[in-house]
């Protein structure tokens, strides 16, 4: 893999989670289960989750609220990727849907989905930067959207609890200005099926977490040592929320503070694909200025995927 710094414009964010709310006492009422053994061991206090919205739906209003943000010109978007697990349908794809909903079905957009399952929306801003950065493409969507829930076995404590259904989108430009991106996402093969959906999600909770702990640390090792900078120079670290504790083992083997991540399972469980997203949202909208900030997103995911994306605001 060839180290390629690109520069990226970060034009808006948006992120949309459904109205309906399942908190961890609503789940004591299902399973086995207490809200302390969830707070203790996942850091999750609720999730949101659909009750008619598919994954479009999601994603069409999470990009409508980074248009409507910055009162964004679509007619200049020629790009949609999605990144989900879990599609409406098998074809056409959520991206088609997305710009179909947005009304610009007549205008020349390239649109496809990615699955490359948690770590989808740092794959979609790998393909994307480099298609943006080829000159071919002006304007992207990036959408990372999911409705987990399709998915969930609501018999199975040992999964059911950890998820929710939500979008994050990021309206990406290239841009001459002097604004760093770099991005890796990799994979480590694997066929034990630690983590695998079929009908339902699957998943052997121990493995998983040593994984996370351990790709998430080589991950933002290597993007830093790649781009020449010191975690020091990196304003907020956004980590794939999946398990406070997996966050916690990161930040401390790495022997960087928790302030530097931020963080905000408790509210949303783990929404996959769509994690980064909505946490990169919500983070540039806790505070007015952001200018020339670095931010280093990560994740993980099934495949086993892995990978991190340096931005520049
Ligand atoms: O985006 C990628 C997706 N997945 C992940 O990131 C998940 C990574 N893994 C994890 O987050 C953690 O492994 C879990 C949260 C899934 C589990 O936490 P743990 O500390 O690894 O617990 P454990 O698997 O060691 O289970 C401890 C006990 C078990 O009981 P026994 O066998 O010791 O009697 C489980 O059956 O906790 C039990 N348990 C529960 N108890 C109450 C499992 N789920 C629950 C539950 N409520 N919901």
């Amino acid at each position: 893999m060839k180290k390629l710094m690109n520069n990226l414009k970060i034009v808006s964010t948006g992120s949309y989670t459904p109205e309906k709310v399942m908190t961890n006492f609503d789940f004591e009422k299902i399973v086995d289960t207490s809200d302390e053994w969830i707070v203790q061991r996942t850091g999750i206090k609720k999730r949101h989750v659909v009750t008619d919205e598919d994954t479009s739906d999601l994603a069409y209003k999470a990009a409508l609220k980074a248009i409507n943000k910055v009162n964004y010109d679509t007619t200049k978007i020629d790009l949609i990727i999605v990144a989900t697990f879990t599609p409406d349908l098998m074809s056409p794809g959520v991206s088609n849907l997305v710009q179909a909903k947005l009304g610009l079905s007549n205008q020349d957009i390239t649109c496809f989905d990615l699955n490359s399952g948690c770590t989808g929306l740092i794959y979609a801003l790998n393909v994307g930067a480099s298609m943006l950065n080829s000159g071919k493409y002006n304007s992207a969507l990036i959408i990372g959207s999911e409705v987990v829930t399709k998915t969930v076995d609501y018999e199975d404590r040992n999964t059911c609890v950890l998820f929710g259904d939500g979008s994050g989108c990021l309206i990406l430009e290239n841009t001459d200005e002097d604004k760093l991106a770099y991005i890796y996402a990799t994979s480590q093969g694997e066929l034990e099926r630690s983590l695998y959906v079929d009908k339902y999600i699957h998943m052997d909770g121990k493995k998983v977490y040593l994984f996370a702990v351990g790709a998430m640390e080589k991950a933002i090792k290597k993007v830093l040592a790649d781009s020449s900078l010191t975690i020091s120079e990196v304003s907020k670290i956004i980590p794939h929320q999946a398990n406070i504790r997996i966050i916690q083992s990161v930040a401390k083997n790495l022997k960087i503070g928790m302030d530097k991540f931020f963080i905000n399972i408790e509210n949303y469980g783990n929404t996959s694909a769509a994690s980064v997203g909505i946490a990169l949202d919500e983070y540039l909208s806790s505070k007015k200025h952001h200018e020339n900030e670095k931010i280093l997103l990560v994740g993980f995911g099934s495949g086993f995927t892995y990978g991190a994306a340096l931005l520049t605001l």
